[in-house]
């Protein structure tokens, strides 16, 4: 167990701790919650109806290592009063960084090209070999303009990008402002943009928002980057449209399922990067999001002001 579990506290409490290094497994979870008064979990654990009947009355608090609460059921911690704490802010510049690693990545066919070099496919120098689409001049467009969003395009700008173009359920002016970004509607998005980063949640709205009807309307250069949620995406589509060129390129942190099973056919294309999950996988974004996800569970169990608590 990490140390930065190991805050004796939490031992005082009858609670459940299932970090990613330890995983219980969902059964196991199940059947250990029984009497708990807190929760701490990750993103890969679904806190459900059954889960929080298998809990009982005693649980206060549900504490998600993570800024995304896709996997908990919202309705269900409400109608029981049960509060929730998650860690935003903490993981913001740890994502950014990430999502433009991976932009290049993809977008300079990074991983391609160490490849060849690695397998003998590194011969005389040949002028449209392993060409990418680069960022000057580019068009960025953001899908889901919140703090992610606005610290990848500040990471972005430097590289001279031409235009931030966004779009969200609602317009997001004071965020907007501070990247110059314009809002468009979602068929412009893809219409305009070079780049397109997928920082949206996954809400019943968004669910599968990247589909055929998005892909068909994007650029032949377009480069499609998604740290959010996988479910955000159709990856049938995503496939049909990367491997007819439809669209140059995708790279991807998150796909449905995790872990994407390695005979995944979107393994198979030399135009899609896939990460496992890691756009907040620094040392000092995991130690700050379990500190913070620590202390929402010891307000909440306290009846104190949570840190960082999610209004239901
Ligand atoms: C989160 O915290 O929701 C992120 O997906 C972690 O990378």
């Amino acid at each position: 167990m990490p140390s930065f579990f190991c805050q004796k506290e939490m031992y005082e409490f009858n609670l459940i701790l299932n970090s990613a290094h330890t995983i219980l497994g969902c059964m196991e979870l199940l059947k250990r919650v029984k009497g708990c008064e807190g929760i701490l979990c990750v993103l890969t654990e679904k806190i459900d109806a059954q889960l929080l009947n298998a809990a009982g009355p005693n649980l206060k608090v549900v504490s998600t290592m993570s800024v995304g609460f896709d996997h908990l059921s919202l309705d269900e911690l409400k109608k029981r009063g049960i509060r929730v704490g998650y860690t935003p802010d903490v993981l913001t510049d740890c994502v950014a960084e990430l999502t433009v690693a991976l932009l290049l990545a993809t977008s300079r066919r990074l991983i391609e090209a160490t490849h060849e070099a690695k397998t003998g496919g590194w011969g005389t120098w040949r002028t449209l070999w392993l060409c990418g689409h680069e960022l000057a001049n580019s068009t960025v467009g953001i899908l889901g303009l919140g703090r992610i969003g606005v610290a990848i395009a500040e990471r972005l700008k430097p590289f001279k990008v031409k235009k931030f173009i966004y779009t969200d359920v609602a317009l997001r002016p004071e965020l907007a402002n501070m990247i110059e970004a314009e809002y468009v509607s979602l068929d412009e998005l893809a219409k305009q943009s070079d780049f397109l980063a997928i920082c949206c949640a996954l809400t019943p709205e968004t669910y599968g928002i990247c589909n055929w009807n998005l892909f068909s309307k994007m650029k032949k250069n377009a480069i499609f980057i998604n740290t959010s949620r996988g479910g955000v995406v159709n990856q049938e589509d995503l496939y049909e449209a990367l491997s007819t060129g439809l669209i140059a390129g995708a790279g991807l942190d998150v796909t449905t399922p995790e872990p994407l099973p390695t005979h995944h056919p979107l393994f198979t294309l030399k135009n899609c990067v896939i990460l496992p999950h890691v756009a907040s996988a620094s040392y000092t974004t995991r130690n700050s999001m379990s500190a913070l996800a620590a202390n929402n569970l010891l307000a909440g169990l306290r009846g104190e002001p949570m840190p960082k608590e999610l209004k239901l």
